[in-house]
């Protein structure tokens, strides 16, 4: 199998990199670098064996999009390049549609150019904006409350479209959840540019005393203990959902749109307690006021999952500590 993977170097889409070339699939990485570096290349590398072709592109670049289809003749694209800031995205919301919606859009006229049908594509939680209640199914309501989450909501729309019977694409739509945790062999892991966004990078930056103290937004929700809950899910169990999609794809030819989640829900305290039994060290962290956009809770009904593709997740919070903190320790400055 051929797989051309848009967002390769990135957090995600590096770990499938590994989980594909280990089940057998020759890779090509299409990224422009605005969030990786491109050690990863080495590191997937280390890891595996065996280097991916890269390609360093923008998605929006028709001529190097075509060129790259045409040489490499993939059977399959994962699509996980885009930008994922929801704070930026308030900002710059022309810069998230452009990138994120106008990418995809150039991506799916190249995949119609070369008659590539197959797609995998990074959707997220975010599409059920404020959900009425958890565990949430795929049925549940959409909303966007932000550029970023319009531009995966809009996107997965566009994906229907494309993939009604007779139509261009068949796709997979992977709604993941809080993807945390890294490759146990801490080769690679999560890098985050600046001052991390979540809270699971924020946590090992502490830890590794890059930061010093963790702001809890809002101790005042209606959870277990007044902080946000969320269903953090390891990103190898994520890695493998992907291989196991196209799988389904192949096999079935039908479409699927999937929650990718545990099924539990962890509170931010709960997530501190975790990772301190997992490294040793203490975090230091205060309540804070509350961040603007966020939810009490959100965690999924992985069930669908399980019944489509056979997929659960195997690794619980401890292990998704445990691996994030390998990484973290082993490279304190990320790929820097
Ligand atoms: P990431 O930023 O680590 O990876 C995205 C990669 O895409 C980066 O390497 C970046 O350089 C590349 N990229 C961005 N725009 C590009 C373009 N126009 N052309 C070529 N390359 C481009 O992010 P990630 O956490 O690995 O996320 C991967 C996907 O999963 C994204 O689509 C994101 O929206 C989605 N997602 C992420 C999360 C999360 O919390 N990490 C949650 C749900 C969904
Ligand atoms: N949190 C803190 N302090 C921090 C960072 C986060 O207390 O420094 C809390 C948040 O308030 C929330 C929880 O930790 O309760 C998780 O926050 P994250 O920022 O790690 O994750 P979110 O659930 O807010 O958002 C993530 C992605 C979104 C995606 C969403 C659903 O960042 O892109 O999951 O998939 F849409």
């Amino acid at each position: 199998m051929k797989a051309l993977v848009t967002g390769g170097t990135g957090y995600i889409g590096s770990h499938t990199c590994v989980e594909l070339i280990q089940r057998g699939a020759d890779v090509l990485i299409v990224d422009n670098l605005c969030n990786s570096s491109p050690k990863v290349l080495d590191r997937i590398e280390q890891i595996t064996g065996m280097r991916p072709a890269f390609l360093q592109a923008d998605i929006r670049d028709d001529e190097a999009m075509s060129a790259a289809f045409a040489d490499f003749a993939p059977d399959v694209v994962l699509h996980f390049a885009a930008l994922k800031a929801v704070g930026e995205s308030t900002a710059k919301p022309l810069e998230y549609f452009d990138n994120n919606v106008g990418g995809s859009l150039a991506l799916f006229r190249q995949m119609q150019a070369a008659g590539v049908r197959k797609l995998v594509y990074s959707s997220s939680a975010t599409v059920y904006g404020d959900p009425s209640h958890c565990p949430i199914a795929e049925t549940a309501p959409r909303s966007a409350h932000n550029p970023y989450g319009r531009s995966k909501l809009v996107t997965e729309d566009l994906i229907a479209d494309l993939s009604l019977p007779g139509g261009p694409l068949q796709a997979a739509v992977l709604r993941y959840f809080n993807p945390v945790g890294a490759h146990p062999s801490g080769r690679i892991g999560e890098d985050p540019r600046g001052i991390p966004n979540n809270l699971m990078p924020f946590v090992t930056r502490v830890a590794v005393g890059r930061s010093t103290k963790l702001q809890v937004f809002g101790a005042d929700y209606p959870t277990v203990d007044g902080t946000g809950v969320r269903d953090y899910i390891h990103v190898q169990d994520l890695a493998r959902a992907h291989v196991d999609a196209i799988d389904f794809l192949d096999r079935t030819g039908s479409n699927l749109t999937v929650n990718l989640g545990t099924g539990r829900g962890h509170s931010v305290l709960e997530v501190v307690t975790a990772f301190e039994a997992a490294s040793g060290r203490t975090i230091a962290w205060e309540i804070a006021p509350r961040r603007a956009g966020d939810v009490a809770q959100c965690y999924a009904d992985p069930s669908l999952a399980h019944a489509m593709l056979g997929w659960r997740a195997e690794f619980d919070l401890a292990r998704m500590c445990e691996d994030a903190w390998r990484w973290q320790r082993g490279n304190p400055d990320g790929y820097a």
